[in-house]
């Protein structure tokens, strides 16, 4: 089974109106509730291409009950532990006379020591962990070397671990040796400590990581597509031409593709042809609509990959 972790997660708001008014009420027009995180990115691209995946992650209050109702509804496993704090809410809002949006991000709730523990007790005790996918930040009030801990959990049990995190979080656990991560540009420069201009730099940098442990090391590139890169062999993925909406959302589209590809026990070129062609079919929608199956499996095909 395919597991990913969501530390803090957030109940996303969209709210529509037509216009902001100063000193008056507005009204709202429409509202949608969406269950936002990147680990449960991960976990609906999953369920939408036609795997499984239980999201884990922590959810505390009414609104961690209602995150945690959308993703049941949407047909998404999940096992989340409850925490004191409230689940975090995201508005967005979209003023539609001027088309413009704001995004008003709230800080997740703070963890405490003995939530923790039985979050990551319940993930030592798993049985069939095949994937662990950990995404985005910690939760406040966790150690910045977690995911870390989660990676030898994880080793333990000979499962494929894949990091996507930056800052701290990428930095303090990468030591632990994830099977893969999944790196923007920024992060991966963030990462070596020094700007990556060409591709040579780009692959320079893959060794790097490579020489502490890494096996593979995805790098996402928007637009350029991808480069998947081991210690012997590197293929680079060209991103199709596709009318762009929102990319948010590509990258957990990319690491669901990458991920779902390797548990199906396709080979490499198959693992990374899904992997952007889920990122460019997310590219394809709208907010932080994710993508669709018949966009995914209609980009297939053009996908080009080249060794490098
Ligand atoms: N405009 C685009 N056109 C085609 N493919 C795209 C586009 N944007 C993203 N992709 C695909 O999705 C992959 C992941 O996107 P990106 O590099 O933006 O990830 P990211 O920066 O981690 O995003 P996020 O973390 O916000 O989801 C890219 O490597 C590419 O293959
Ligand atoms: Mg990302």
């Amino acid at each position: 089974m395919i597991y990913t972790v969501t530390l803090n997660p957030a109940l996303d708001r969209a709210v529509t109106v037509d216009r902001l008014l100063e000193d008056d009420t507005t009204r709202v027009q429409a509202e949608k509730h969406y269950a936002a995180g990147k680990g449960i990115d991960v976990s609906r691209v999953i369920t939408e291409l036609g795997g499984k995946s239980v999201a884990l992650g922590l959810v505390g209050g009414y609104d961690g009950l209602q995150l945690e109702g959308l993703l049941i509804n949407a047909g998404v496993m999940t096992s989340f532990k409850r925490i004191s704090g409230e689940t975090r809410t995201n508005i967005i809002l979209r003023e539609a006379s001027r088309n413009r949006q704001y995004v008003i991000s709230a800080a997740g709730p703070e963890v405490g020591s003995a939530e923790i523990a039985e979050f990551y007790r319940g993930i030592v005790e798993i049985q069939d962990m095949e994937y662990l996918v950990m995404s985005g930040s910690l939760a406040r009030g966790v150690s910045h070397n977690l995911y870390g801990q989660l990676i030898l959990a994880a080793r333990k049990k000979n499962a494929f671990s894949l990091l996507d995190a930056d800052g701290r979080a990428m930095q303090e656990s990468i030591g632990f040796q994830p099977t893969c991560i999944k790196p923007n540009i920024h992060e991966l420069s963030r990462l070596v400590g020094r700007e990556l201009e060409t591709e040579s730099d780009i692959l320079d940098a893959c060794e790097r990581i490579h020489r502490e442990g890494v096996t593979y090391v995805l790098v996402s590139r928007g637009k350029d597509g991808l480069i998947l890169s081991t210690e012997t062999w590197r293929l680079k993925a060209k991103a199709p031409a596709v009318e762009t909406e929102s990319a948010v959302g590509a990258g957990d589209s990319a690491v669901a593709g990458f991920v779902l590809g390797h548990s199906r026990g396709g080979d490499l070129t198959d693992c990374l042809r899904l992997s952007c062609a889920a990122g460019a079919a997310t590219a394809m929608t709208p907010g932080t609509e994710l993508c669709h199956r018949e966009t995914v499996e209609a980009l297939l095909p053009r996908i080009e990959l080249e060794e490098i």
